[in-house]
């Protein structure tokens, strides 16, 4: 597992960028009382889904060309597309990301 930080600690507007020790990237979002861990690069063409947009408390807009997706599935809204989705665990308030 992965350690993120405190859960009360995570942006609520922004991602996190945690890697695994093979290197892969993965972009973590606070959720209100939760979060989510999905793939770093956007589907389309990598754009950094870290920087990309919260449109409510659980959608996010890729900062490069729009494409939205619900954090909570990983479905992309606008475009037929599926983004890699972790499991993430909160134990005493810091949350884990299951990779
Ligand atoms: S790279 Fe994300 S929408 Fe194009």
């Amino acid at each position: 597992m992965i350690e993120v930080g405190s859960l009360e600690a995570l942006p609520e507007t922004e991602g996190v960028l945690v890697e695994t020790e093979a290197g892969i990237e993965i972009a973590v979002f606070r959720l209100g009382g939760a979060a989510v861990a999905v793939q770093a690069d956007c589907p389309h063409r990598g754009g950094p889904l870290v920087e990309g947009t919260r449109c409510g408390i659980d959608q996010l807009e890729c900062p490069w060309h729009a494409w939205y997706f619900d954090l909570r599935t990983g479905k992309c809204l606008n475009q037929e597309a599926q983004l890699l989705c972790y499991p993430v665990r909160i134990v005493d308030g810091t949350v884990f990301v299951v990779a």
